[in-house]
């Protein structure tokens, strides 16, 4: 149940105007707090302190009302029935949302014949986040990966191919691409063999495929790995630059219908500049002057296939904020030329930092991959278990790294540059992966001590037991407030919150002690379930595990 929105709607209901419902810092004097007398005072020619005075009895008839007292200039302070709670907590359910919506995500978008690096890893995690949030809210989405398979990249790797022959691995596959790269720096005939190829690529040179496709299978065997060792759902779709080549022509065609598009020194650009617009706003390239697919073209072709195909009501796109600027322009064509009527989104990410403030870089100074963030988490907290004395499987131990580095990355808003720190992210304490999956792990345990839980009742909590109730029941608010603001940070703090409650909760309330009586014993264990359960939903929209033992 979502217990915010059944309060506000209810006293909504009971008064007839829309109040605004506060959830205060400090519970002793209510769940919630409203300024409803505060807001109809003034229409209704009274003091809000008095018009609060009529308000009460109203309020205190409600079902969830134990008692409503008045605070400060006006605001109505309201603490909820002990039964009402417990009722709604132990009788959770997923509430679905009654508009469900076609929702198609992009994320992801590796680049074939490169190894996935640092600037991948948030698009993964928040991109797969974001979609179980929406299938869990009753959505149905379709996830594209929409890889990097067929720009210039594509020629540089062939060209070096043709001379230096094929590679057998991942590993000797992703030297290919910055190796030519380096040679076209001082030598333009290679520089203009690599267009030439790219372009008679995407014309149809037979030998030119057979190259591509057998070093295709090379890099999509790497994205697999990748994908499950990052524990994300498959893709729906694997369909990017050159998935959507077909539909390019008809793409252009409804540029030209709109005659939107412009020649320029060979090439064929958009200009999407308004009067509005005080920053610099280029013009959209939507064929290079060799005759190439562009980036944009593909971006644009995408949308007109994913409408046609799949109807969206809306389509999202999660890449780094570099891309701020690509897909304003290529929003921009796409309303201009009327291919899509789909909301469209882009969420465009900070970088990971070192703790000098700059991209994060691996220890001998090169680029990070994304592998090394997860090796560097797994090194660290190896060596954690091994200084606490514990002993933990390989596959725990992965389990609790991925956690460390998901969670860290869903717990920062998206927009903001983060220091990844491997220390500190995979401490046991504080905001991070471990202390979140400790915390389900220690509650898992008390039920596995405790054997079978009985449904019970219960009319008297106390403080703790109250607190943790509430906070379960604020899960429903919480995923559909980080599905509409796209924050899956919200997902992650909630994670948190709820733990430090859970935990103060373990140290106040003690449940298998033998001075327990049975009513209070049966109760409590049916909050630790609850508690369970609701974080069990939360780390499983987090796309992590929980452990055995930790
Ligand atoms: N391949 C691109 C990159 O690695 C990301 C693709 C993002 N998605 C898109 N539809 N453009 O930078």
């Amino acid at each position: 149940m979502n217990l915010y929105k059944y309060v506000s709607e209810s006293i909504n209901n009971k008064l007839g105007f829309i109040a605004n419902l506060e959830v205060p810092r400090n519970r002793a004097f209510g769940d919630f707090s409203t300024n409803a007398a505060m807001v109809m005072a003034k229409s209704a020619g009274k003091n809000p302190r008095e018009l609060a005075a009529e308000i009460l009895p109203q309020l205190q008839e409600l079902d969830f009302v134990a008692d409503a007292s008045i605070a400060g200039p006006g605001f109505i302070n309201i603490k909820l029935r002990n039964d009402f709670l417990w009722r709604a907590a132990s009788q959770q359910k997923n509430a679905k949302t009654t508009a469900p919506k076609k929702i198609d995500l992009d994320y992801g978008g590796y680049n074939v014949g490169k190894a996935l690096h640092i600037g991948h890893l948030r698009t993964s995690i928040v991109g797969d986040t974001f979609n179980r949030i929406a299938k869990y809210l009753g959505h149905t989405t379709k996830s594209y990966n929409h890889i990097g398979d067929w720009g210039r990249p594509m020629g540089l790797i062939i060209a070096w191919i043709l001379e230096y022959g094929m590679p057998t691995n991942a590993h000797e596959l992703n030297k290919i691409y910055p190796a030519s790269t380096e040679r076209a720096k001082n030598d333009d005939a290679w520089m203009a063999r690599a267009k030439e190829i790219t372009a008679e690529l995407q014309s149809g040179n037979p030998e030119y495929k057979q190259i591509y496709d057998d070093f295709m299978k090379i890099s999509l065997a790497q994205m697999d790995d990748v994908l499950h060792r990052l524990n994300l759902l498959p893709f729906d779709a694997t369909m990017g630059e050159r998935g959507v080549a077909p539909y390019v022509a008809d793409t252009q065609k409804i540029l030209e219908e709109h005659n939107l598009l412009t020649e320029s020194d060979g090439a064929m650009i958009v200009n999407v500049k308004t009067d509005n617009d005080n920053a610099p706003m280029p013009p959209l390239m939507f064929r290079t002057s060799s005759g190439t697919q562009t980036y944009a073209a593909a971006d644009l072709s995408a949308i007109y296939y994913r409408t046609k195909t799949d109807h969206p009501d809306i389509i999202g796109y999660f890449t780094d904020s570099r891309q701020n600027l690509h897909f304003q322009q290529v929003f921009r064509v796409a309303k201009m030329a009327e291919i899509t009527n789909a909301e469209l989104f882009h969420t465009g990410f900070g970088a990971l930092t070192g703790s000098d403030g700059k991209p994060f870089k691996t220890r001998d100074g090169g680029v990070a991959e994304l592998l090394d963030i997860l090796d560097l988490s797994t090194d660290a907290v190896r060596s954690r278990v091994s200084d606490a004395g514990k002993k933990l499987d390989d596959e725990t131990i992965s389990a609790i790294a991925l956690a460390a580095v998901k969670f860290n990355d869903l717990l920062h808003d998206v927009r903001a540059d983060y220091v990844f720190d491997p220390n500190q992210i995979t401490s046991f304490e504080g905001r991070t992966g471990p202390y979140i999956l400790y915390t389900a792990v220690r509650l898992n345990s008390v039920l596995k001590r405790a054997g079978d839980i009985k449904n019970t009742t219960a009319t008297e909590l106390t403080d703790d037991e109250r607190n943790l109730l509430i906070a379960t029941l604020d899960f429903e608010r919480t995923v559909q407030s980080a599905f509409d603001n796209r924050a899956t940070d919200m997902i992650a703090n909630y994670a948190y919150d709820l733990c430090q409650l859970a935990n103060t909760f373990y140290h106040n309330c003690p449940i298998l002690r033998d001075d327990v009586d049975d009513a209070t014993r049966a109760r409590r264990l049916q909050i630790v379930q609850i508690t369970r359960d609701t974080l069990a939903s939360a780390i499983d929209l987090m796309g992590l595990t929980i452990p055995n033992e930790m």
